[in-house]
C-alpha cells in the first residue's frame, strides 16, 4: 500500500499545484470598487437584455451598491417590484424578490484572456450567485461560467455553453467539490483561448477542457454579475425569514494576451527571419532562417490558445510550428504540421532582457518533461542561411532571442 501511494501522491502535486499564469498575458483591467458609486463607464445594471432572468428576483440599480469599505455588494430583499406569469426551465417565475445584477456589455468586453473575481456568496442556499461571460450581442450562445453557486455552499458548478453541430445549445457543466463559497472571500478564474478553456479556484487549478472547434464562436465576452433567488436552486425552499442576505465582490482582474495576430520572427543574433523552406506546403517542410524577404512563408499567425500558451501558424500554409515527432531533446528539430493542440505545437512567449516584442519561444512539451525547457534556436549560432532552426536548452544566447514584428 505505502508502495502505491507514493506515486500517487507525486502525481497530484505535479498535477494540481499549478496556479494561474500570466506568461504572454497583461493585466488590462483592476477593478477595486471604491467608494463612492459603480464606476458606469464600465458597468451597466441589470442583465445585458434587461432586469430579470431565470429566477425569482426582479433587479434594480438600488440592491447593487459600493459600500464604503470598497465592496460591491448586492443584496436580496423580499420585495415585488414587478409581475409576470412566465414559465421557464427553472419553474415559474413569480417575481417576489428584488436583487441586483450587474454587466460590462459594451464597455468592457473581451475575446480571450484570463479573468479573476474575488467574491463573497450568500450563505443562503435558496440564493443563485453567478458570474459568467456572455457575447456582445445579449444571448446566452456561447456563455462561460466562471461560477454559480445553488443549494450547498460548498462547491460550485462553472462549464460552457456552445452550439453544437445542429445548432441547439449544449451545455458542458462540471462542478468543484468541497470548495467553500460563502466563508470569507475566495478567487474564481478562467482564462480561455482558440483551444482551452481553463477554471481555478483560489489560484489553484480546477480543469482544462480542450474546445477548438466550439471556441470558434467566442467573440468579445462581456462580465455579468448576478445574484438570483430560486431558479437552479429551486429544490431548496425559500425560508423568508433568512432574507435581506448579500453577495460582496471585492475586486475583479482581467488580462489579455500580449500577441494575436501576424509576426514576423528575426533572430537578434542573426537578423535573419524564421521561415518555411522554400514556401512549401507540405507537412513536415522545415523551418529555417533566412533573409527577409516578405514572404507570407516568413509571416506567421501567432494566437492565444489559452492557459499561458500560444500557437503559431506560417501564413501560406496554415500549419503549425511543430517539434518533430514529439521530441525534446536538445537539437529536436523544427518543422511544421497540420495542426491538432499538441503540446509539441504550444508555445510559450517569454518576453526577455525587458524589451517588448522580444522574445524567447519555448515549447510547451518540453517543460512538461523533466529536465529544462526547450528553446527555438540557431543551431550552434549559425550565420549561414538556410540551416533548420532546433530546439536547445536555455542558455543565454542572442541566437534564442527573437524580435517579434507586427504585420
Ligand atoms: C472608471 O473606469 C474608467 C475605465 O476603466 C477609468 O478610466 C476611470 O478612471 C474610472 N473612474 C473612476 C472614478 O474610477
Ligand atoms: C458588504 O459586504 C461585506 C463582506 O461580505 C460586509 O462585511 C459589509 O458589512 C457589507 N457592507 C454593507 C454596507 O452592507
Amino acid at each position: 500500500m505505502r508502495i502505491l501511494l507514493i506515486p500517487l501522491v507525486y502525481l497530484l502535486v505535479v498535477s494540481y499545484t499549478d496556479t494561474h499564469p500570466t506568461d504572454g498575458l497583461a493585466l488590462t483591467f483592476s477593478e477595486q470598487f471604491n467608494p463612492p458609486a459603480l464606476n458606469t463607464s464600465v458597468w451597466n445594471y441589470g442583465y445585458p437584455w434587461g432586469s430579470y432572468h431565470n429566477h425569482r428576483a426582479n433587479t434594480v440599480p438600488r440592491q447593487a451598491k459600493i459600500t464604503p469599505e470598497g465592496y460591491l455588494n448586492i443584496s436580496a430583499i423580499r420585495e415585488r417590484t414587478i409581475t409576470l406569469g412566465i414559465l421557464t426551465d427553472f419553474g415559474p417565475i413569480d417575481l417576489d424578490f428584488t436583487s441586483g445584477a450587474v454587466n460590462t456589455n459594451g464597455k468592457f468586453c473581451i475575446k480571450n484572456g484570463y479573468v479573476e473575481v474575488n467574491l463573497r456568496a450568500s450563505d443562503v442556499q435558496s440564493t443563485w450567485p453567478s458570474v459568467y461571460l456572455i457575447g456582445e450581442d445579449q444571448t446566452t450562445v456561447p456563455m462561460i461560467t466562471i461560477m454559480e453557486v445553488f443549494n450547498s455552499r460548498s462547491r460550485f458548478t462553472y462549464g460552457f455553453r456552445y452550439a453544437n453541430d445542429q445548432a441547439t445549445a449544449e451545455d458542458e457543466s462540471y462542478t468543484a467539490d468541497n470548495r467553500e463559497t460563502s466563508s470569507g472571500f475566495h478567487r474564481f478564474g478562467v482564462d480561455w483561448g482558440y483551444d482551452q478553456i481553463t477554471w481555478y479556484y483560489d489560484d489553484q487549478w480546477v480543469k482544462t477542457i480542450v474546445k477548438s472547434n466550439e471556441l470558434k464562436q467566442v467573440d468579445n465576452m462581456c462580465l455579468v454579475i448576478s445574484f438570483g433567488v430560486g431558479g437552479k436552486s429551486k429544490d431548496t425552499p425559500i425560508d423568508p425569514r433568512a432574507y435581506p442576505t448579500l453577495m460582496s465582490v471585492d475586486w475583479i482582474e482581467m488580462w489579455q494576451p500580449k500577441y494575436d495576430g501576424f509576426y514576423k520572427f528575426e533572430n537578434t543574433h542573426t537578423g535573419f527571419v524564421m521561415e518555411i523552406e522554400s514556401a512549401l506546403t507540405t507537412e513536415r517542410a522545415r523551418v529555417l532562417q533566412w533573409h527577409d524577404n516578405g514572404g507570407d512563408w516568413q509571416k506567421w499567425h501567432v494566437q492565444y490558445a489559452g492557459h499561458g500558451q500560444y500557437r503559431i501558424f506560417a501564413a501560406h500554409s496554415r500549419q503549425a510550428l511543430d517539434a518533430y515527432g514529439w521530441q525534446t531533446n536538445n537539437g529536436a528539430p523544427l518543422i511544421q504540421a497540420v495542426y491538432h493542440a499538441g503540446d509539441n505545437q504550444l508555445w510559450k512567449i517569454n518576453e526577455v532582457d525587458g524589451s517588448p516584442g522580444v522574445v524567447q519561444l519555448i515549447s510547451v512539451h518540453s517543460l512538461n518533461q523533466p529536465g529544462p525547457g526547450k528553446l527555438v534556436s540557431v543551431p550552434a549560432s549559425s550565420t549561414d542561411a538556410g540551416i533548420q532552426l532546433h530546439l536547445w536548452e536555455e542558455v543565454n544566447n542572442a541566437d534564442q532571442k527573437w524580435k517579434m514584428i507586427r504585420l
